[in-house]
């Protein structure tokens, strides 16, 4: 996605309301190797951030940074290994620390990178609708059929009632991402969590599913958690961005600021990889050089070391904490350069 259009908070104009999810700490291991030999992929670490009422926040990284791993913690398919989830002040992994309730499931969605496989082959659209509709008691018998048209309607699937005979097969792979949309929508949820809804459509249909996004955020105050590999996508649909790497967060901020002023190197590197919209050509050359650590061994100090143009001595040792950089874009950046942090480190000079 490389339109050159005006970024998500030059067209909103509005600030985001309060917050509804946060996550303090995330963590997940997951433990692999054998009995004798146990290992353990650090997929996330130590991972904090909130998402206001009616605000998009996007997530950035390469593939395997931990960023699915991150959407499929909140909307507990899987429970991690330390830190807490709270929607609306509840903590929930202490109130509800087994499975999640009903009352979860219904706040908080979740839309798939693949649209063909989120839909079940065998079922009519209005199926798809009818289903979280009945299971979540969100209409009487009566109203079913004529709520399963007015989500059809909401996501831009018009006739509706021609939609809703259709079996997914018959539909593009843009229209069957906008079912799974208007399926999350059908509960009213208070947080969607976008697993890169976009990356798998075409490019021609990719900024119509952003653009309804937009409008729900706007119309209906959801707030998103919406993750790409794309930066571009991110700065067009993004109140706020979040940088991760080797499952941290290395670097957040209004997307504006964060594009403008990218802090962290690895940020750096990530914008220099960006087309330029105006040239069409890249900015400059990433610096980009040594490898990606494993991440079931991964090595004291910054993840990003081995990679930085600008690696120190205590970076080879020591992670740093958040440092905060603005406060009115609420920009923090996790790097030596800025310092050793504000807030207690995991610092990792034990294993020296
Ligand atoms: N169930 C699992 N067991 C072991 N490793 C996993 C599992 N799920 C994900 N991982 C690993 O965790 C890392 C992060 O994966 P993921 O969150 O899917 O990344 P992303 O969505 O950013 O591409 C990857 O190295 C992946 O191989
Ligand atoms: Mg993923």
């Amino acid at each position: 996605m490389t339109q050159s259009v005006a970024p998500a908070e030059q067209r909103s104009g509005k600030g985001p309301g309060e917050v509804v999810l946060e996550v303090r700490n995330l963590t997940k291991h997951f433990p692999v190797g054998t009995l004798f030999r146990p290992k353990a992929v650090k997929a996330l670490n130590d991972v904090s951030f909130t998402i206001s009422r009616g605000q998009v926040v996007a997530l950035v990284g390469e593939s395997g940074s931990g960023k699915s791993t991150t959407a499929r913690l909140i909307s507990r398919l899987m429970p991690p290994t330390s830190g807490e989830i709270i929607l609306r002040g509840k903590n929930v992994l202490k109130t509800e620390p087994h499975r999640p309730s009903l009352s979860y499931r219904k706040e908080v969605q979740m839309i798939f990178q693949d649209p063909f496989g989120s839909l079940n082959p065998v079922h009519t659209i209005s199926h798809h609708l009818e289903r979280p509709l009945e299971i979540h008691k969100m209409v009487t018998d009566k109203n079913l059929l004529g709520r399963v048209h007015e989500l059809l309607e909401t996501v831009g699937l018009t006739p509706p009632d021609e939609a809703a005979r259709k079996y997914p097969y018959q539909m593009s792979g843009g229209q069957r991402q906008r079912v799974a949309i208007a399926r999350a929508l059908a509960v009213e949820p208070e947080i969607i969590l976008a697993d890169e809804p976009i990356s798998m459509l075409d490019v021609s249909i990719r900024m119509g599913v952003l653009n309804l996004m937009e409008q729900l955020k706007e119309e209906r105050g959801i707030g998103f958690l919406y993750i790409t590999h794309d930066l571009a996508s991110a700065r067009y649909i993004g109140d706020r961005t979040m940088v991760m790497y080797t499952g941290y967060l290395v670097e957040a901020a209004e997307s504006r600021e964060l594009m403008e002023q990218p802090a962290h190197p690895y940020t750096q590197m990530l914008m220099a990889a960006v087309p330029n919209p105006e040239g069409g050509l890249i900015k400059k050359k990433a610096e980009a050089r040594g490898e990606i650590p494993s991440l079931t061994d991964m090595p004291p100090g910054c993840p990003f070391a081995a990679r930085c143009p600008k690696v120190m001595d205590i970076c080879k040792r020591s992670m740093p904490g958040r440092t905060q950089l603005s406060q009115t874009s609420d920009h923090w950046v996790r790097c030596h350069l800025y310092g050793q942090g504000e807030e207690k480190q995991a610092t990792t000079t034990a294993q020296l």
